[in-house]
């Protein structure tokens, strides 16, 4: 299943269109009425169950909210509009993963505007900040023999690390943004996993511990429990090779947090704390705004560890 949001019934899908007009005019109720008249002609359509939510959510309509957001996932069973995520963040639940399929059709459907929209209209910086971060602690002309870059996407933070690789690889869940990241020639290797899966289980290739840098620029956001990308990262790197990561900067008593942009944001004494308990130093941490989101800053943390 994609995110394609036709019902197949020509009648559903202009009842819809006119609904999210209504709803973009303010008219939530009215629009959130005409969406169910779609949906009764559609019943199974998940889509229009996830439209019909949204429509309700911006009315401040709960339960009816969360009733569409349950019918959703009724016909979306991998759930890829991150149905149960909205309820949790609803219901103030945190749950410690997002569904896969979720994250990988997010970035699937983002993949061709991703580097105009978060250099050109987020501000994004966490490539040419962590790179720079990097290379003040291993020097400017050092260079890593195997990099792996973890969620490498379109590979903007390859563009920034690539002349310091001898061999650069690049993961990704999206298969879109793997196909960008390819365009751009930057990496050796490159291939789709899933590193909120176990090391056996994600899809990475290779040598166990032959990395001497591994990085996951702006990817931790999309993981609330590290314990399995930690795992998937000791896994593959060498003794004393570097960490380099960003999060999202939760306050100290969080651990880790679920934001209504549905991002996770994790305080910098849980990250040091699962670093350590996979056997990694905290050689840096520096905090910095990452980008923007609604036209409000987003505060990271900036990570580099080292393996002992
Ligand atoms: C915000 S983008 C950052 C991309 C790139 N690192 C950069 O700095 O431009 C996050 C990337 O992480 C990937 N991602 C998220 N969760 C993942 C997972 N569990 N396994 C592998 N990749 C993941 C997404 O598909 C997306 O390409």
């Amino acid at each position: 299943m994609t995110r394609n949001l036709t019902s197949g019934d020509i009648t559903a899908d202009r009842r819809s269109e006119y609904a999210k007009m209504l709803s973009e005019n303010g008219d939530h109720a009215a629009a959130a009425d005409l969406m169910a008249q779609a949906l009764e002609l559609v019943p199974n359509w998940a889509a229009g169950w996830f439209q019909l939510a949204e429509i309700a959510e911006k009315g401040g309509d709960r339960d009816r909210t969360v009733a569409a957001l349950h019918k959703t996932m009724e016909f979306d069973r991998n759930d890829i509009f991150g149905a149960g995520l909205k309820i949790a963040r609803i219901e103030g639940r945190t749950p410690p993963l997002p569904p896969s399929a979720y994250v990988a059709e997010l970035f699937n459907d983002y993949a061709a505007r991703f580097d105009e929209a978060l250099v050109e209209k987020l501000n994004y910086t966490v490539p040419g900040k962590l790179a720079a971060l990097i290379r003040n602690h291993v020097g400017p002309g050092h260079s890593f023999f195997d990099a792996v870059d973890l969620g490498c996407g379109t590979g903007l933070f390859g563009a920034e690390i690539a002349a310091n690789c001898f061999r650069l690889e690049g993961y990704d869940i999206s298969d879109s943004m793997l196909a960008r990241a390819s365009a751009k020639k930057l990496y050796n290797h490159l291939a789709r996993a899933d590193i909120s899966r176990p090391p056996e289980q994600s899809g990475l290739f290779g040598q166990p511990r032959r990395a001497d840098l591994v990085s996951a620029a702006d990817v931790m956001m999309y993981l609330g429990d590290l314990k399995a990308a930690f795992d998937n990262v000791a896994a593959l790197i060498k003794p004393d090779g570097v960490f380099a990561f960003s999060v999202e900067k939760a306050g100290e008593d969080a651990g880790f947090e679920l934001r209504s942009s549905l991002r996770y944001a994790h305080s910098e004494t849980h990250v040091v704390t699962a670093l350590y308990g996979h056997g990694f130093e905290t050689l840096a941490t520096e905090e910095t705004v990452i980008r923007t989101d609604a036209g409000e800053p987003i505060t990271g943390l900036l990570f580099l560890a080292r393996k002992t």
